[in-house]
């Protein structure tokens, strides 16, 4: 399949390029989509053979639900049993926006997109292309992260390009994703509202219109409640190995690996904060990411997937990340982190 790749313009998309978007995903076909949080591969939700197809191209495991996407809440009624009082105040205050709410679904919501359990995932985007595109398609939007299962991620249509061209008829590049990580899946269809994944709304912004907010524990042996957690996600192929405590101790710490890896002829990379890099001039390592000042976790957040991908273009065997704080946005970023280091953990 012939993969055309389209630039459009964040603020004002070209209509000609929405319209051409809708079209296809009105015919059943899959488009990858710009979103604040990371691009989306889209396909029309209420249409199974569709999302099937989703699946095929990514490699996704068919027990992996997906996110239907929304752009006004007259959507809404067509996708969920009941719209709670507590849904209807999440939308107010975060959407559109970076959280995903889980709800019980309604019958309409086909099994595939569901993977099979009782509820659905959903989102208003908050990125002018997304939304106009729903709106034009006049149906929601199934989308996953528009990466094949496994990668980081994409944040730029370039990075979509890399994993999808051949495979999917288009992609429209609105540039930079702003957030750079997922958004927060937050399962309302407890007794406490319980965050199944960190992201782009922090635990902190929804406690204080929610009450207490819980954290999904995984704890092994138990089935995760957002099946997506389960896998293995954003790993680069190199070994990565994520780095806690001091500054001080994790800048020697780096300093010795990249001299035991330079000695052994191994490629290493080194994803860390500004304030790090500093002291890795003399003794550098193969190649040196900066994710961005410690102090900016929204700075972090919106680099991190582009340096788990560019760890790959560089085929580095080693890759040593530096720990964040966990407050805010770190929580997210330290979630992704671990996933992608399989929980090679050293605390300093
Ligand atoms: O920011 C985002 O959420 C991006 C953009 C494109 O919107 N989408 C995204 O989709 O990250 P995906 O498929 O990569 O991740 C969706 C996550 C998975 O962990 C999945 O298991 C979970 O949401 N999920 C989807 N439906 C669910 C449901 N009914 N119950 C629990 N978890 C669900
Ligand atoms: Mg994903």
């Amino acid at each position: 399949m012939q993969t055309e790749l389209v630039t459009i313009h964040e603020e004002e998309p070209e209509k000609e390029w929405i319209q051409k978007a809708a079209n296809l995903i009105r015919e059943g076909q899959l488009v990858a989509l710009p979103t604040e949080t990371v691009y989306g591969l889209g396909a029309n939700a209420l249409d199974p053979e569709a999302c099937k197809k989703i699946f095929q191209v990514k490699g996704r495991p068919q027990d992996n639900p997906l996110i239907v996407h929304i752009s006004n809440l007259n959507m809404v009624e067509k996708l969920v049993e009941e719209w709670t009082d507590q849904s209807a105040l999440c939308a107010e205050k975060f959407w559109p926006g970076p959280l995903t709410l889980v709800l019980n679904k309604n019958n309409l919501v086909p099994d595939v997109v569901s993977g099979g359990l009782r509820t659905v995932a959903l989102r208003m985007p908050k990125h002018p292309v997304a939304l106009q595109v729903i709106q034009e398609a006049g149906v929601p939007i199934a989308a996953p992260s528009a990466n094949l299962s496994g990668k980081p991620s994409p944040t730029k249509g370039t990075h979509v390009w890399r994993d999808l061209k051949g495979k999917i008829p288009l992609i429209l590049d609105a540039g930079p994703s702003s957030v750079g990580l997922e958004s927060t899946v937050l399962d309302l269809t407890g007794k406490t509202p319980t965050i199944l994944r960190p992201g782009g709304v922090t635990k902190e912004e929804l406690e204080k219109v929610l009450g207490t907010v819980e954290i999904d524990s995984l704890r092994k042996g138990q089935a995760p409640k957002s099946p997506g957690m389960k896998y293995r996600h954003y790993a680069p192929q190199g070994k990565l190995t994520l780095l806690l405590g001091e500054q001080e101790k994790v800048i020697a710490k780096i300093q010795e690996e990249i001299e035991l890896a330079h000695a052994k002829e191994k490629r290493i990379g080194v994803l860390c904060s500004k304030e790090s890099a500093f002291y890795l001039q003399e003794k550098s390592p193969d190649f040196l990411f900066i994710l961005g000042d410690k102090d900016n976790l929204e700075e972090v957040a919106g680099n991190l997937y582009e340096g788990l991908r560019l760890c790959d273009d560089q085929s580095v065997e080693i890759i040593l990340a530096e720990g964040m704080d966990e407050g805010e946005m770190g929580l997210a970023i330290m979630n992704r982190l671990e996933k992608a280091s399989e929980h090679r953990i050293i605390h300093l």
